[in-house]
Order: C-alpha cells, then structure tokens, then sequence
C-alpha cells in the first residue's frame, strides 16, 4: 500500500552538458555555426558600428579589441558551468553574408537558466533573420541544453530588441528603473522570459 505521507520527489532538473566547439545550426535561410579565426573583419565589420552598439552595454571596438574578443570566442568549447557562452554567427546560406550575431548564456545551471542576446548587421536587419536565427538557439537551449527558462533583456528605448522577444514569445517580467549605469546616463531595464513549456506551445501551434 502507498505511504499516504510519501510526497512524491519531482525529477531533479539536469542540464546535458555540451560540446560547443563545432556548432552548426540550419533554418530555412539561414547557418548558425561556431566562430573561427577567419571571422576576424565581419566581427570588426559589425562592432565597429555606433548604430549596432548604442544599447548595448559597451562601446564600439577598436581593432585590438575585436581580436580579444574573437580569441576568447575560440576558446569557448563547452556549456558547463554558470557563465559559459554559445556564441554564434549566423549566414545567410544564399549570399554567405555575415549578418550577426547570437549568444545563449547559462547563467544558473543548478537552476537550468539561460540569457539570449543578438546582435544584427544593419544592412541585414528588418529581415526577419533575427527572428529566424533565435528561434534555432532557443530550441537548441531548451531540447538540447535543457534549460527551464531563458531570459532576454533590453533597454526600453530599444524597440527592435522588445519587439523581437515578444515576437519570439517572451513575457516581459519586469521594468527595472534606472538599474545601469550605461553611457553616462542611469538606464532602465526590461526583463523579458519564456519558459520551456510555453516553448513547447508555440511549437505545436506553429
Ligand atoms: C534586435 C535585432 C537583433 C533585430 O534583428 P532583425 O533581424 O532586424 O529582426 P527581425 O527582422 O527578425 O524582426 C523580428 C521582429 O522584431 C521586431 N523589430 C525588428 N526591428 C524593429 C524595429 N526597428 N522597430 C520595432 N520593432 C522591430 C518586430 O516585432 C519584428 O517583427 P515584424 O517584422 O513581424 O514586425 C536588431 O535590430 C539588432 O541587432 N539591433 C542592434 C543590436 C541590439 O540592440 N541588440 C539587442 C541588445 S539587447
């Protein structure tokens, strides 16, 4: 007979550790894949725009800065503790062109929590290609990874980014006032999130 005390223990959530030094990703348009060390001029082509970094935390990259940046990149290899990276650069599989961009962060793997952030080439934007590429890394972090919830923030000001994360299905959570110091100015933020199950919805009604 059951214990009528017993409660039943829920099955310990678990991130599936990952090898990431060889990624690719394929959507209708567009490859998702692993940076190397011959992305050096997209990667400077892209960061030393005023326009791509001005909500973003820090500013346009010199030269130097770009090489640090890529090296750290190529020593990414695996999703396995709290900060480690998936960062991708997304191509269009017609014209080969660079056009951005996309990270996943684990930022609490006890807690199976991811952070997605995207980074598009203006020439390229408005396309429906970050779209396109985050719905790939948001699938590979919830069915790969095995992650709960993946977060997304944003300056307010910042209606391309708000808008791709409701379009993805993200809710937004929260409006942090003035919580960065960004620029030379205090900065709000907003705090958007969707959950593995919701993710799981949007597929079936796709
Ligand atoms: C945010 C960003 C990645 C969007 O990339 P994109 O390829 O242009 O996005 P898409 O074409 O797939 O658009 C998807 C949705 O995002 C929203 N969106 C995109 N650009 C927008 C804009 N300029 N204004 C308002 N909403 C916009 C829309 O909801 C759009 O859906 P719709 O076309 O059906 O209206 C791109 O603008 C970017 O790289 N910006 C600079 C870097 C940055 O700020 N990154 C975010 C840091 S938090």
């Amino acid at each position: 007979m059951k214990d009528p005390l017993m409660v039943p223990v829920n099955k310990v959530p678990e991130i599936s550790v990952v090898d990431i030094h060889n990624v690719k990703l394929e959507t209708d348009r567009l490859i998702l894949r692993s940076f190397t060390k011959n992305d050096f001029e997209v990667l400077y082509g892209l960061r030393r725009q005023n326009e791509v970094v001005r909500y973003l935390y820090g500013e346009v990259h010199t030269p130097e800065e770009t090489r640090k940046v890529l090296e750290q990149r190529l020593k990414m290899t695996t999703l396995d503790k709290d900060g480690d990276k998936l960062i991708l650069a997304v191509e269009e599989k017609t014209t080969g062109a660079f056009v951005g961009d996309l990270v996943l962060i684990l930022t609490n793997k006890a807690s199976c929590q991811g952070e997605i952030g995207f980074v598009f080439n203006p020439d390229l934007q408005g396309r429906g290609s970050g779209y396109e590429a985050s719905q790939a890394i948001l699938n590979f972090g919830f069915e790969k990874l095995g992650l709960q919830r993946i977060t997304g923030r944003c300056d307010p000001r910042n209606t391309a980014s708000a808008g791709l994360l409701r379009k993805l299905g993200f809710k937004q959570e929260a409006h942090l006032i003035e919580n960065v110091w960004a620029k030379g100015e205090w900065t709000d933020e907003l705090i958007f999130a969707i959950r593995s199950s919701q993710w799981r919805q949007l597929l079936e009604m796709m």
